[in-house]
């Protein structure tokens, strides 16, 4: 029995999907029993668990072969990341109490950058979950290709895209989800010992500018990428509400710097196949 957290989301929904496909038992991990309708409807056990609750996820880990730990996203966390922190401890505790026979957990790329950044929150639980008494698998994708599903609407109403990665022209290391949850699944049964980081990207690196030729090649309209200037960013991330936008940019800037990279030799870094075409044609026909 495989349990998956995450379930209803796009990496969690392809980790189970995948796991089905090869004839495992999985039990759904879902904080709304009232999404979790196609789930039973596959056969899946379902278990009532949010990631902040110890006891709910020491239930729902109970008996496992494997555990999948999707950490859920936190874009503007409070200083100090207690959101990540809440979810650690609890995840933490249930691992130690149900002792599962395997965990894979969904990092990222750049979880091992030094320098404080969105992607902190991921360093923290890679930090917590070392410790575990289980073997513990992170499994480190590159920038999601799925987030141009933000960009879908400007590239098809007004032909741009505007882009935070810069400059225009620089390949970013990015990934279909479903090459991320057919990795996961992979993970999950090939059993294991001890603590291993593996890191994926997709079948080429992409820059803003192939993003955008992309869209247009998908969207059959010219579309460019338009670089939002760095002094910018702090203005435009509060004016969309956020409270802390410090965390976000740092992550933007690490990429654009380059110390968010893969940490790995470029050898061992595991390449999807899923083309950026593919995932955008999907976005273009069901926007999220
Ligand atoms: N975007 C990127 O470029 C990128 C790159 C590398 C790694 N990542 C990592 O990928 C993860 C996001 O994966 P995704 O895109 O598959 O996410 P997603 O589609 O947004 O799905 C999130 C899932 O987590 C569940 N969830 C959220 N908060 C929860 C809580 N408090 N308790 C229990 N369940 C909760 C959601 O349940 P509901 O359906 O109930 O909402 C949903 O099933 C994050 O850990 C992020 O750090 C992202």
């Amino acid at each position: 029995m495989f349990a998956i957290t995450g379930i209803t989301g796009k990496v969690g929904g392809a980790v189970a999907r995948r796991l089905l496909a090869a004839g495992q038992p999985v039990r759904a991990v879902v904080r709304d029993v009232t999404r979790a309708g196609p789930w039973a409807e596959r056969g899946c056990e379902l278990a009532i668990a949010r990631m902040e609750d110890a006891a709910s996820l020491t239930a729902a880990f109970a008996g496992a072969k494997g555990v999948f730990i999707l950490p859920p996203s936190e874009f503007d966390p409070a200083p100090g990341f207690p959101e990540a922190r809440a979810v650690i401890a609890a995840v933490s505790n249930a691992i130690e109490q149900a002792r599962p026979e395997k965990v894979v957990c969904l990092s990222t790329i750049g979880a091992q950058a030094r320098e404080s950044n969105l992607l902190t929150q991921r360093t923290l639980m890679e930090q917590a979950l070392r410790e575990m008494p289980v073997p513990v698998t992170f499994l480190r994708p590159g920038w999601f290709m799925e987030n141009a599903a933000w960009d879908v609407a400007s590239a098809r109403d007004d032909g741009v895209i505007a882009s935070y990665l810069l400059p225009l022209d620089k390949p970013v290391p990015m990934v279909a989800t479903a090459d991320v949850g057919r990795v996961a699944a992979e993970l999950l049964l090939q059993g294991g010992s001890g603590v291993r980081t593996v890191e994926l990207e997709g079948p080429r690196r992409v820059s803003p500018n192939d993003l955008a030729s992309t869209f247009a090649r998908v969207l059959g309209r010219p579309v460019r990428a338009e670089a939002v200037d760095r002094q910018d960013w702090e203005a435009l991330f509060r004016s969309q509400g956020m409270k802390y936008p410090l965390p976000r940019m740092r992550m933007l800037d690490g990429f654009n710097e380059g110390w968010i990279e893969f940490e790995g030799q470029p050898d061992e870094i595991v390449r999807g196949d899923v083309e950026l075409e593919t995932v955008l044609r999907q976005l273009v026909s069901c926007p999220a």
